[in-house]
């Protein structure tokens, strides 16, 4: 998803703020007692240069050391030199994914690099490792994944698995980690699938496979395969485990729905299928249950479809010229046009904040654009009554290949602190129902907040197995993400902006979804009791599995199942919570 406009700034007294963020992180005592905390470099456990070399010998080559991509944007540190032009390049290419996913060390969301090393800071500012990885393997085989998975454990080191690097909740990155890198295991087929649960075309994905490359194979063979609105998320890693929305969810249902076989490594080096008949314990928890929590997924293999004529379409408009109450009340009529649409086969992504609505794009799989303009009809007649001009545009396209790179916008890295709730259909399903939403909003936006949503209807096909995604995501009309403003300069700012999701604008939707959810992939690292909200009923389950699959708690992320075993200190440290005597 993608948040793409600047809200006004919210100023409020939010001296509680800092006590929030630091709360689990000041606790630290004894941090040097190597067995409860990960080594962290400048301990006497971490390897030594010889170590680090012969294991890189025993990869053939494969260990790269951390080299900040904006070194060339500061003095005075041992990476590649000051360079103002490369610096105002990369200044001019941040926000766009491919900027990142190239690199083996950079997150995405720019908070959790803690300005380590930013293109933004002064070039005297500091340029260190901080929060980035420090060493990152180049994985190419099932034998990488062993030897990285050994060695980390052997060593007692941190690690993290990074796939592109989109994870909002930083999973893919971290202070003192080795990261074991997917990105160049990028081999995808087309594959005849039997088995009793499922008979017909699949894919089988490597791990390090994007979104846009899983679709242009799959064209090629006149079928489509099931990903997100953002072309450079990587199919079978954080977004797949995760659950996984995008524009053709309401016609064939998630992405962890599409799951047939994962081929994953265990963190005891052992190479696993598994299917809904082979390990399914494993094959539950993987589809959908979070990245980087049981094991590391070389490949998986998921169900594809025959290509099908897409109709596709995007509306927008603002309250220019009418009063914000005129607005949002149109703005309220096209929501409730939602649940009828998503029955159809829409899926659609969309845009709101104070005075603005965007809807793109809006894709309706299988539908010609008489069809879904029936469908969108009753807007545009709510938006000419009220006198409101608007931007709308609708095709019929041949493929959904077509349509998606026709209508589908850019994605940029979101610039926000975001949280997110799943929205039941039943908020949504008359005038009277959608009051309190439409309150809520009005709220969100007084305090400078900024909302999204992703809308579908994932409940109406019929899964080839039971998986482990949030129960909610099944009685869901849209997913939710709000947002509040990041500032690339001000730490002090972005310690209030997460105050705000975290104790106000989370807790505003929360209210009127009483024991709802949010999806694990685009919510708040700081989401309280994140357990419930982020794996409802599944939550018990996937930790007895992650128990038996990873029973010395080797993988953490950040809200991944378990890791309320462990904080990470000041300095980025990973230790264990001390359990109490
Ligand atoms: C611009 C943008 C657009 C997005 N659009 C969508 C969207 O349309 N639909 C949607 O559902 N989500 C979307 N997301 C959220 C996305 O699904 C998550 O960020 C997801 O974590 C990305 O997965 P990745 O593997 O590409 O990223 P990474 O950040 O590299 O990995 C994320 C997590 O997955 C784990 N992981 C990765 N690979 C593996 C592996 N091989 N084995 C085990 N664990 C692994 C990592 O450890 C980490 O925990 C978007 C995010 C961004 C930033
Ligand atoms: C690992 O070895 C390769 C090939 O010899 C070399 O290019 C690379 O710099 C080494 N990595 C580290 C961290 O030393
Ligand atoms: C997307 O990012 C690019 C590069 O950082 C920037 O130039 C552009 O303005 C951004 N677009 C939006 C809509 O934010
Ligand atoms: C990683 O390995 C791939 C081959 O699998 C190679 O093409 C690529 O250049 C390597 N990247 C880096 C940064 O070493
Ligand atoms: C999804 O669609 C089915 C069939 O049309 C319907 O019965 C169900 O209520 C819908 N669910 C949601 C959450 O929209
Ligand atoms: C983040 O940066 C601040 C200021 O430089 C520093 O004090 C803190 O230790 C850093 N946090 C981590 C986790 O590295």
């Amino acid at each position: 998803m993608g948040l793409l406009r600047p809200v006004p700034i919210f100023l409020a007294a939010l001296f509680a703020a800092a006590a929030f963020l630091l709360r689990d992180t000041w606790t630290g005592q004894g941090t040097e007692s190597g067995s409860i905390c990960r080594c962290f470099p400048g301990d006497t456990c971490w390897p030594s240069i010889t170590e680090w070399n012969e294991f890189n010998r025993s990869l053939g080559g494969k260990l790269i050391a951390t080299n900040p991509i904006a070194s060339i944007c500061h003095d005075n540190h041992p990476f590649a030199p000051y360079d103002a032009e490369a610096c105002a390049r990369l200044q001019s290419v941040w926000e766009l994914p491919e900027t990142h996913y190239v690199s083996p060390s950079s997150p995405m969301p720019p908070f959790y690099a803690n300005m380590s090393c930013d293109p933004f800071t002064p070039r005297e500012a500091q340029c260190i490792i901080g929060t980035y990885v420090q060493y990152t393997v180049n994985a190419s085989s099932a034998q990488d994944y062993k030897s990285t998975l050994a060695f980390a454990q052997r060593n007692n080191i941190r690690l993290v698995i990074r796939n592109t690097g989109h994870d909002y909740l930083s999973k893919s990155t971290g202070a003192g980690a080795i990261a074991l890198w997917t990105h160049h295991i990028r081999d995808v087929s087309v594959v005849d699938y039997e088995s009793h649960y499922y008979q017909g075309k699949a894919m089988k994905l490597g791990a390090g496979v994007m979104n846009f490359e899983a679709q242009a194979a799959a064209h090629a063979q006149g079928l489509l395969v099931v990903g997100g609105f953002c072309p450079t998320v990587g199919v079978a890693g954080g977004y797949t485990q995760g659950g996984g929305h995008g524009t053709l969810a309401s016609r064939y249902g998630l992405g962890a729905d599409q799951v047939l076989e994962w081929e994953v490594v265990t963190a005891d080096g052992q190479q696993l299928t598994a299917t809904p008949t082979e390990n399914p314990d494993l094959y539950w928890a993987l589809s959908g249950g979070g990245g980087g929590t049981y094991g590391v997924v070389l490949s998986m293999t998921v169900k594809v479809y025959p290509e099908t004529k897409v109709a596709a379409a995007k509306l927008s408009f603002t309250s220019q010229g009418v009063s914000l109450d005129t607005f949002n009340n149109v703005v309220k009529s096209v929501l409730l046009g939602l649940p009828e649409a998503n029955d159809a086969g829409v899926g659609s992504l969309w845009i709101y904040a104070e005075g603005f609505f965007m809807m793109q794009p809006i894709m309706a799989p299988g539908l010609t654009a008489d069809e879904l303009s029936a469908l969108i009809r009753p807007s545009l007649d709510e938006l000419d009554r009220n006198g409101i001009t608007y931007d709308y545009a609708i095709g019929d396209y041949p493929t959904y290949f077509d349509a998606f790179d026709a209508m589908n916008p850019p994605y940029n890295i979101t610039q926000f602190h975001i949280g997110g709730r799943f929205i039941p259909r039943s908020l949504i399903e008359s005038k009277k129902a959608i009051e309190p939403l439409m309150d809520t909003f009005k709220f969100m936006f007084s305090k400078g907040g900024i909302m999204s949503g992703m809308s579908l209807n994932v409940s109406k096909t019929p899964l080839v197995a039971p998986n482990s995604v949030h129960p909610g995501w099944r009685t869901s009309a849209f997913v939710a993400v709000y947002g509040a403003p990041f500032y690339k300069l001000d730490y002090e700012a972005n310690i209030e902006s997460l105050d705000l999701v975290t104790n106000v604008l989370g807790p505003s939707l929360e209210d009127i979804t009483p024991r709802g959810g949010a999806y694990l992939n685009e919510g708040n690292i700081y989401q309280p009791n994140f357990q419930e909200t982020f794996y409802g009923s599944s939550y018990d389950r996937l930790k007895s599995i992650k128990e038996r699959y990873d029973p010395n708690d080797f993988f953490y992320g950040p809200t991944a199942v378990g890791s309320e075993a462990w904080r990470i200190e000041r300095d980025g440290r990973l230790c264990q919570v001390k359990r109490q005597p």
